[in-house]
């Protein structure tokens, strides 16, 4: 459906993607970008954006599907707020700013990200956004923080490529804070060395118990964020400030706007594995690479056959390999199955190892990396190992030279929808 809207100076209104926008005469501000006559915009599927005019205006909006078009009350619409916050930021930063943006699951914390960047943009200012949101990831496919840096405005991360990329290998926070910790700051790093003037961090919306507080205030203090901007929690924004001495902002959520489920969030982490890794089979020689989060491949082959009959008898299964790492043994079952836990605690107690089961059918469509002599790590999908030749092939759309595997927690199916999370698959 498509309608033309007149706005008077400083008249709103909220669209519902799937739609499509374009400035007729007048002058629209959307996420803080000012949009001219001839300037058009998609607002993609489960998401909405409020647009204010600057004058009078008149903006032809093409509405698909679900897309809609509604007046929003004072009260429901933020934007304001979170312009004047990004102003005030900038106009605070006079060497490069450090912003982490932090708040629950849909505060609006991508959106205010992107403001910020067009904020900085319409100054002359150079963003960086990293974003750390694994779990939801935009600027590149889930399990890994991507950089982005915008030289145009933008309304949604994903119209960005990422510049660099560090693989986590999950998409749940909590089990890989650490590696999460360390890749941002090094993510912060490589866009203030080029040439950021502002840096945005975009976070995942696990805020709330003492874990999500101490990670997110752990992250704050390793970035030495200049300032933090916590959205739509005011307990989370009053303990934040108490915590560390960055300046810290409130900004409000908008009261309406598009929700997505369960099932729209696993679609959009599939749509972006598929963007990102969707490429070629490449042959990988392991022996000549570094492996990373593999027990397998990393660890020492075992020769004693009483641990290969006694695994074999609790495991009610072939034994194709097993090799030992510091403290542990790693035992690959001829199956296409995984053993149940209680089976494996118990082959434990008789081996007085830690021990760790993987099985023969789970060692394909493994989310990995392949690491560049740039730093960066590529998304690339484990197809298959042969463990006699050492050969490994990865779909994957990375072409460079490979200095490291690294192989991450979550499995694909063909069609990269995700079917399991495992700390080990390999
Ligand atoms: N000013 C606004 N008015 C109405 N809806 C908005 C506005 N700004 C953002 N939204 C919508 O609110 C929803 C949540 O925003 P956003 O994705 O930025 O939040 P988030 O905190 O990053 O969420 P998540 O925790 O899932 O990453 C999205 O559908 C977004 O399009
Ligand atoms: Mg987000």
């Amino acid at each position: 459906m498509r309608i033309e809207i007149n706005l008077s100076r400083g008249e709103k209104a909220r669209i519902f993607g799937p739609a499509s926008l374009q400035v007729h005469t007048g002058r629209v501000v959307l996420l803080g970008a000012e949009l001219a006559k001839g300037d058009s915009v998609r607002i993609a599927d489960s998401r909405s954006y409020t647009l204010k005019s600057e004058g009078d205006s008149l903006v032809e909006v093409v509405l698909e599907g679900y897309g809609r078009i509604e007046a929003p009350r004072d009260e429901e619409e933020p934007i304001d707020e979170w312009i004047y916050i990004a102003d005030t930021i900038l106009d605070e930063c006079d060497k490069p700013c450090v912003i982490t943006v932090i708040g629950p699951v849909d505060a609006g914390k991508t959106s205010f990200s992107a403001l910020v960047s067009n904020r900085a943009l319409s100054r002359n200012v150079l963003p960086a956004i990293v974003d750390a949101d694994i779990g939801q990831a935009d600027i590149g496919p889930p399990g890994f923080i991507s950089l982005g840096m915008p030289d145009t405005w933008i309304t949604w991360l994903r119209e960005l490529e990422p510049v660099a990329m560090r693989f986590i290998g999950s998409i749940e926070p909590g089990p890989v804070a650490g590696r999460i910790l360390a890749s941002v700051t090094s993510l912060v790093n490589e866009g203030l060395l080029r040439g950021a003037g502002v840096v945005i961090i975009d976070t995942d919306g696990w805020v709330s118990g003492w874990s999500a507080v101490e990670y997110k205030l752990d992250l704050v203090r390793l970035v030495k964020a200049s300032h933090v901007v916590v959205m739509g929690d005011i307990d989370l924004y009053r303990f934040v400030e108490r915590s560390v001495s960055s300046k810290v902002y409130y900004a409000r959520s908008p009261l309406v706007y598009a929700e997505r489920d369960v099932s729209d969030r696993r679609r959009l982490r599939s749509e972006n594995y598929q963007k990102y890794i969707g490429g070629e089979s490449r042959e990988v020689d392991l022996t000549k690479v570094s492996i990373h989060g593999s027990c397998l491949l990393s660890g020492s082959m075992v020769s004693d056959e009483s641990i290969y009959r006694i695994s074999r008898e609790a495991l009610k299964s072939d034994i194709i390999t097993i090799t030992r790492y510091p403290g542990g043994l790693c035992i690959l079952v001829d199956s296409d199955e995984q053993p149940d836990t209680q089976t494996i605690k118990s082959l434990q107690r008789k081996l007085g190892n830690e021990t760790i089961v993987i099985h023969r059918g789970g060692m394909t469509n493994i989310l990995a990396a392949l690491s560049g002599p740039d730093g960066n790590d590529y998304p690339a999908l484990l197809e298959s190992v042969d463990l006699d030749s050492m050969k490994a092939l990865f779909k994957t759309r990375y072409t460079g030279p490979v200095v490291r595997v690294i192989f991450g927690r979550i499995r694909l199916t063909p069609e990269y929808r995700e079917e399991g999370v495992r700390r080990l698959w390999i």
